[in-house]
């Protein structure tokens, strides 16, 4: 072997994330229907475009969930007793997170973040703006369970899940989360999460294939980040980007899809994409009462309240983690 390519590959496989990145992309890429795990659309480019989409007229989540978090307020603090520490599974936003902490008085805040420079970043923020708050900033996986720091160990836990994020797990993986998340919280912690409702194709399609063209950029990111770290040459062109309600599962799937027959090279692997064979990038899960209540319950997660916008686009739920008790 040369010692040059011997030297390259040790740097490539000593970043896990490129390696990881090149793994599931490739492992994606050799399935029936073509699909890249839609978490590597978030690079900071794909990070970027994504607030930008928050700020599309048809992007409704984002609005609707702020106008919940600033006008429930004083339930929130009906329910949610003084002095908890808050543990949000995400870096805070800038919006999101001061209105939550203003609401109900917490003791500490515990982000927890897989990426140390957005921790760093949004606890800056958060420190700037609530100076008398302890923050203890936990750079960790949260899909597994996560030790918390030392000083929360007797205080009551709220975790805080925004955006309807869990929508972008499939069933299953969003099941272990929330049993993850009850691991990390621990028995009488409660868990405020943001979930999607289902409404309208037309709308829901809309919200996720904007006029102004900027999801469709999200997605097309995605390509671009592949044909620069892992060596491609996929024909940006020949792709269409589609926003598709599949109703069968509830949910808003992403596509790019394949307006000829071509094909290309990933990291020396060949593929082929036949015209109108799609890459399935992300799917957005969309709840109602009934099956937001299941999977909470599922990931063993009792709802005790739940609110929504004036227009009724959007939830936010708050459910404890019960104590097991016999039951039928
Ligand atoms: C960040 C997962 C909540 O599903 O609505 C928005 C991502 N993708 N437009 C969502 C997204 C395209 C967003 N989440």
């Amino acid at each position: 072997m040369n010692t040059h390519k011997a030297l390259q590959l040790v740097t490539r496989d000593d970043d896990g994330v490129a390696t990881a990145f090149r793994e599931d992309v490739l492992r994606g890429l050799n399935q029936e229907q073509k699909a890249i795990p839609a978490r590597w659309l978030y690079d900071d480019a794909g990070s970027q475009l994504f607030e930008d989409i928050t700020q599309l007229p048809e992007y409704y989540p984002t609005r609707a969930e702020t106008e919940i978090l600033k006008e429930q307020s004083s339930s929130f603090a009906e329910m949610i007793a003084p002095g908890c520490a808050v543990v949000e599974f995400g870096s805070g936003s800038s919006v999101k997170t001061p209105l939550l902490l203003s609401a109900i008085d917490p003791a500490a805040y515990v982000p927890l973040d897989i990426s140390g420079d957005f921790l760093r970043a949004s606890a800056k923020e958060l420190a700037a703006k609530f100076p008398s708050l302890p923050i203890h900033p936990v750079e960790a996986d949260f899909m597994r369970q996560v030790e918390l720091p030392t000083g929360v160990e007797s205080v009551p836990k709220l975790g805080f899940f925004p955006g309807s994020t869990i929508g972008n797990m499939i069933a299953r993986t969003a099941v272990d989360l929330l049993r993850s998340m009850r691991e990390t919280l621990g028995e009488g912690a409660k868990l405020l999460i943001g979930m999607d409702l289902i409404k309208d194709a037309e709308i829901l399609e809309a919200a996720y294939d904007d006029a102004a063209g900027v999801t469709a950029q999200f997605n097309y990111n995605l390509i671009r980040r592949i044909n620069r770290e892992l060596d491609a040459d996929i024909d940006l062109d020949a792709l269409k980007h589609e926003a598709r309600w599949n109703d069968e599962y509830a949910r808003v799937e992403m596509h790019l899809v394949a307006q000829r027959d071509f094909k290309f090279t990933v990291a020396g692997r060949q593929f082929a994409l036949a015209k109108g064979e799609s890459l399935h990038t992300e799917n957005s899960h969309k709840f109602n009462r009934r099956t937001s209540s299941m999977m909470l319950l599922a990931g063993g997660w009792e709802p005790q309240a739940r609110w929504l916008d004036s227009k009724e686009r959007f939830s936010l739920i708050l459910a404890e983690a019960r104590p097991n008790r016999s039951a039928p």
